[in-house]
């Protein structure tokens, strides 16, 4: 039978995890260039994950992002530069965490909530980063789309929660940074928490964000 606890379920990059992180390390290298080159490559780490869904073509999200950040350093004709691809990639796979997230995780596992992880990152990279961001002990399941080769949006990477951890779409709060995904877990089913640290506009009109939060550790108001 299904469980009855309320489940978190967490997105990772954006969410748990600053995906700016890396780049804001090497400030000497960017300097005032350093947020477009963040955002190029985010960018197209995204639409390269869905694209190549849409192709047929899968390749695990290590391979995407590094995909993403080839094409960032060419285009800031930065290619040469192999030491600093180097530490980019290592900065990347253990990506700093939000400062928000680990009070958020402990109040929300005080009040007896089940929590997990659903991300298109790989099982390596998200055990690397959750550890070295002192999240992975909160978690009771981490699970990543590797396992099916699919990307979020795709309603079979949402349906994987309910086979792995035994429970149905409404007794999910599904909370993320990025509305895309928001859109995709609400569409399927969940109750969708949005993270929206910067006040970025509403997007996905079509679906139902059930409620925004500045902070992680805001969402200790929606734990039963
Ligand atoms: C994640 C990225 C894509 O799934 O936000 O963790």
């Amino acid at each position: 039978m299904a469980t009855n606890t309320q489940t978190f379920v967490f997105d990772a990059y954006g969410t748990l995890l600053d995906v700016n992180a890396a780049v804001k390390k090497e400030i000497a290298s960017f300097g005032e260039t350093g947020e477009a080159f963040a955002g190029l490559w985010r960018t197209r780490q995204l639409e390269y994950c869905w694209t190549r869904t849409l192709m047929n073509r899968y390749a695990n999200f290590w391979a995407v992002t590094e995909e993403a950040l080839d094409y960032a350093l060419r285009s800031f004709n930065l290619d040469q530069d192999r030491k600093l691809r180097e530490r980019l990639l290592k900065s990347y796979f253990e990506l700093s965490a939000h400062p928000d997230a680990r009070d958020a995780l402990r109040l929300l596992k005080a009040k007896g909530a089940r929590l997990a992880v659903l991300s298109n990152g790989t099982n390596d990279m998200l055990q690397a980063a959750l550890e070295a961001g002192g999240l992975l002990e909160y978690m009771d399941a981490v699970l990543s789309v590797d396992d099916l080769k699919i990307y979020k949006p795709d309603p079979r990477v949402y349906q994987y929660v309910c086979d792995r951890l035994d429970v149905t779409p409404e007794k999910v709060v599904f909370v993320s940074s990025n509305s895309w995904d928001l859109a995709g877990g609400s569409s399927f089913g969940f109750k969708v928490a949005r993270i929206n640290r910067t006040g970025g506009a509403r997007e996905y009109e079509f679906a139902d964000f059930h409620s925004e939060h500045r902070s992680l550790v805001e969402l200790a108001e929606l734990a039963q």
